[in-house]
């Protein structure tokens, strides 16, 4: 490597939060035409690390260089100056602004002093292009998923010209089949001799992509290897301990069904769904992104209504659409969007653990503080969370550590049917193991549990059945000794509503 091939490099970096050390002393550096992963569990100090090169935080110690000099980054003006683009774990788009708005934010064309429209949306359309997006330039962003958000994201870091492009868990929300279509983007950015950061959890997506790799362990990197190193090997760097049971599945014997969900429909969206979960049992649904998944969940918690069909908590009816009922009979949903559903981002750590069983206590008529803070602490403690203490606001956890308080909040409610959606998602694999055993805690007490995810080895390792949707039916179950990957994709893609069986073979995760 010449000197010239380095972009950026990053010496000694250290920043202090009140009460937490995030960064204590990290090394890195980018090369022109690579992908440099970022590895570490969540509250490591990743995403505070690309803050210094965005410029949204401020290093307390240590040197950036950018093309060999040292640089001060003070804000996002800085960042765009010195060719340094970022897409956030969180996405900076403004929903109400078209696409080719969100591109030029702040940069629009001019002519004669106005916004020169025509210009802009031309230029989008050539970026769009160049990303693979089949959008309208005027589309407007709030109407996107989070595939289309990305790929708007990507634009604007084109359009910017960057030399660096930074993306922190770009894949987490995304399917196997966009994943494949970013990777191809990433790909031919690094052809062009951009250099490319990349966080993710998704170890198997390292080698796929990635050139070189850092570690980050407590604020500190520990090493830095080639992507192509054995993931017991990254796995030992990244926790400092080797994962011995990535699905430590155990089970005691059904009980009675705890949750009986019969003929539920919902007019367009899912049709006469089926099935019960028992006491003791996980049940996993698995299926395309848009088999109707997440809106079947949502109404058997009552966040959503149905048309037809019932709800039965212990043989009991629940009455439809009624969160508060639902709540009452006992049953939780982890929401798949924390953010927007699961989580009060302003208050603390204990309050939102407290949230659920407040609502008890406060109906009987008196808070027990106490007894809430020691139960919250308790499970803070056995989920691992990486905080400065109970009374940190959510809003400043790194994002695998939020995914852990809105899973926390249900196990402290006792739940009876606990519904998981997406759970793990940006979750590092030693806490998903954590997550994994408290799921295996709750039906050993009894409890019964519904999971959605994407993450098909996961349903496979950790559902006693598992539930296929497509098209918003359920096409099949099958139980966990004949769960395989090819058994679950087969049903996925099939269509169930008619009677011929079809065999387009699509990716899903
Ligand atoms: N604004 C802030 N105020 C206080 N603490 C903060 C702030 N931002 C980050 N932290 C703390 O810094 C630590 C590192 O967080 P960071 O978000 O960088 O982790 P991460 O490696 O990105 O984790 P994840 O994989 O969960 O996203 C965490 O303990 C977090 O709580
Ligand atoms: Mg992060």
């Amino acid at each position: 490597m010449s000197d010239e091939d380095e972009l950026l490099r990053i010496e000694g970096i250290r920043k202090t939060f009140p009460g937490v050390v995030a960064l204590d002393g990290v090394d890195f550096d980018l090369r022109r035409g690579e992908v440099h992963v970022l590895l570490g569990e969540n509250g490591a100090g990743k995403s505070t690390l690309i803050k210094m090169l965005s410029g949204a935080y401020h290093p307390d110690g240590g040197r950036v260089l950018v093309d060999g000099e040292e640089v001060r980054i003070r804000g996002a003006q800085d960042a765009e100056r010195l060719g340094i683009a970022t897409i956030y774990q969180e996405f900076n788009l403004v929903p109400d602004l078209t696409v080719a708005e969100n591109v030029f934010l702040g940069r629009q064309p001019r002519r004669f002093g106005m916004v020169d429209r025509k210009r802009m949306e031309a230029d989008a359309a050539v970026l769009l292009e160049r990303v693979g997006l089949d959008v309208s330039p005027r589309a407007r962003v709030r109407e996107l998923g989070v595939a289309r958000l990305q790929m708007v994201e990507i634009a604007k870091a084109l359009s910017l010209d960057a030399c660096v492009l930074i993306m922190d868990e770009p894949t987490a929300v995304l399917t196997t089949e966009e994943v494949e279509k970013l990777f191809a983007i990433v790909r031919r950015l690094r052809e062009d001799g951009v250099g490319i950061v990349f966080i993710t959890h998704h170890l198997e997506e390292i080698a796929a992509l990635g050139d070189r790799v850092t570690v980050i362990r407590d604020g500190q990197s520990v090493g830095q290897v080639p992507a192509s190193t054995p993931e017991e090997e990254l796995v030992r760097l990244m926790v400092g301990r080797s994962i011995e049971q990535q699905y430590p599945r155990r089970r005691p014997d059904a009980g009675e069904a705890l949750l009986a969900v019969e003929g539920l429909t919902r007019d367009g969206v899912f049709h006469d769904v089926s099935f019960e979960v028992r006491a003791g049992e996980v049940v996993g649904i698995a299926g395309l992104v848009g088999a109707g998944r997440t809106e079947v969940v949502r109404a058997v918690f009552g966040a959503d209504p149905y048309d037809k069909g019932a709800v039965k908590v212990s043989g009991t009816p629940v009455p439809r659409h009624d969160v508060n009922a639902a709540m009452t009979a006992g049953v939780g949903l982890v929401p798949e969007d924390r953010k927007g559903q699961g989580l009060v981002l302003d208050a603390s750590v204990e309050e939102n653990l407290g949230l659920v069983t407040l609502r008890g206590a406060t109906r009987g008529g008196f808070v027990d503080l106490k007894g809430q803070r020691a139960n919250a602490a308790r499970v803070a403690e056995q989920l691992g969370v990486r905080m400065a203490g109970l009374g940190q606001s959510v809003r400043t956890l790194s994002g695998g550590n939020q995914q852990k308080v809105v899973i926390g909040k249900w196990l402290l409610a006792d739940t009876k049917v606990l519904i998981l959606d997406e759970p793990t998602r940006g979750i590092d694999v030693g806490a998903k193991v954590e997550i994994y055993e408290l799921i295996n805690e709750l039906t050993a007490a009894g409890a019964a549990v519904l999971m959605i995810s994407s993450d098909l080895p996961e349903v496979l390792g950790m559902s006693d059945r598992v539930i296929v949707m497509a098209q918003g039916r359920i096409a099949g179950e099958l139980p966990a000794a004949e769960a395989t990957q090819d058994a679950v994709m087969a049903l996925a893609v099939s269509t169930p509503h008619t009677t011929t069986t079809g065999t387009e073979a699509t990716g899903g995760r």
